[in-house]
């Protein structure tokens, strides 16, 4: 089945086995939370913010560490953070869920594990259903397993918090709408689709079995660790590299842009005070056209390679569209601005400027996951279109 648990040490000697952990000293340990996903763009800064803002907690990261999972967005966590432990291992794997939740005593679940990318899930949906839709199903029944047990101790006290996304709203027509909590499900992608069905067996557990659990559903996220596939890190990439920039169809679609750190604050926030059975909205009024957007991180990734701002604007290259490219998002965050008095930290002037600063300086962490099947994935997807 693959159990492997490894702790926050590079040491491989010094990894105790599973067995090992579930056998440590829980006395002080005030939750034991399972973040999935937790090596990934999102997740990496959740479990950091979890760990640094919560010393008496215990918080496991499962992760399968798919090309999109990375250990090194939690190189710092692991060698500072007594509380982290990883455990490497599939959501879809039920009986591997089963022993994580009874072995650890889980009390609280943060799901953000997922295939994310809307264009790889137009290549093969499959694997979007599996994870997304199947490995959600296997996690909620072991919740509900362990947490109705002898051993469980109920559901009182307990939390399933699922990760979800705007996408699942569809795209809006009116161009002064938003997205609220009770906008109607209507996903376009393959990627969209598999979330939107994620969320409903999420509230059919809620209402079926009396699962304690809470939805949130956020805009576009970016900020450092963010896999090189998602428009702002592939950018700044092919920018530094002097590749073309692929702008899809016009440039004109809309999306709403958070700093990921604003999405991992309002997490906590959710998973701390949000209510059971409730949807969260995320996002921070700040939408932008593609390529207004693409501008601005030409200008600021040229000024800070000691270029003339907007000599790169020369790489911008447009190619065919996406098949079903959703219009436009927008998020009406005020119902956890004004239930749980959570607002974003970040003015995007700064994060942008934050993010594209980090990727250069950690040109490292780009090469690394740049080379092999990156390359193979953009020659395919991005070979017939330039
Ligand atoms: P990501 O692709 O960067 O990371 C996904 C992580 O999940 C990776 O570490 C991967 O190894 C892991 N994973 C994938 N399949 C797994 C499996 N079967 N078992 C265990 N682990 C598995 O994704 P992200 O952008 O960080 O998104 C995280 C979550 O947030 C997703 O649920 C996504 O739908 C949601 N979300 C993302 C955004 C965004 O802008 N990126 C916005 C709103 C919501
Ligand atoms: O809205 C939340 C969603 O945001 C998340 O649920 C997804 O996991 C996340 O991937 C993101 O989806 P998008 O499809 O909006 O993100 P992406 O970075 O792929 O694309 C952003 C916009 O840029 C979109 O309109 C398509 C366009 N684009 C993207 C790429 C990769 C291009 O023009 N060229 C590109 O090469």
């Amino acid at each position: 089945m693959g159990l492997i648990a490894t702790v926050g040490r590079k040491d491989k000697k010094a990894t105790p086995s599973l067995f090992e952990l579930m056998r440590e000293d829980d006395h002080a340990v005030k939750r034991k939370i399972l973040i999935t996903g937790g090596a990934g763009f999102i997740g990496s800064h959740v479990v950091r913010l979890f760990c640094r803002n919560y010393p008496d907690y215990r918080i496991y990261n499962l992760d399968k560490l798919t090309y999109a999972g990375n250990l090194e967005n939690l190189a710092d966590v692991a060698a500072e953070c007594p509380n982290y432990r990883f455990i490497h291992g599939d959501i879809c794997d039920i009986e591997l869920m089963r022993q994580l939740f009874a072995g650890y005593a889980i009390d609280g679940v943060i799901h953000l594990a997922a295939e994310s990318h809307v264009d790889r899930s137009i290549r093969d949906p499959f694997a979007f259903a599996q994870t997304n839709v199947l490995g959600t199903l296997s996690l909620l029944q072991a919740a509900r397993e362990y947490w109705s047990s002898d051993t469980g101790g109920g559901m009182a006290g307990k939390l399933f918090y699922h990760i979800s996304t705007d996408e699942v709203y569809g795209a809006l027509q009116d161009p002064e709408s938003f997205f609220v909590e009770t906008s109607p499900y209507d996903p376009q992608s393959p990627y969209s689709a598999s979330k939107a069905s994620s969320d409903h067996f999420v509230r059919a557990f809620g209402n079926t079995y009396g699962l304690p659990v809470v939805i949130s559903n956020c805009s576009n996220n970016y900020g450092p660790n963010q896999f090189p596939e998602k428009l702002i890190p592939l950018f700044i990439n092919n920018i530094r590299n002097n590749k073309p920039l692929p702008v899809y169809g016009t440039g004109e679609n809309v999306r709403d842009w958070l700093y990921v750190v604003d999405h991992a604050r309002a997490i906590d926030t959710i998973f701390h005070r949000g209510k059971v059975g409730e949807t969260y909205n995320i996002g921070g009024f700040n939408e932008w056209r593609n390529i207004d957007l693409i501008r601005v991180v030409i200008r600021t990734t040229d000024r800070l390679l000691g270029r003339p701002e907007g000599a790169s604007e020369g790489l911008i290259t447009y190619v065919p569209d996406r098949a079903g490219h959703d219009k436009r998002y927008a998020i009406d965050p005020t119902k956890l601005h004004e239930e749980l008095g959570w607002s974003p930290s970040l003015q995007f002037e700064e994060g942008i400027e934050r993010t594209i600063r980090w990727y250069l300086e950690n040109q490292a962490w780009l090469d690394h996951i740049t080379s092999g099947a990156y390359e193979r994935y953009y020659a395919e997807m991005y070979g017939g279109r330039e």
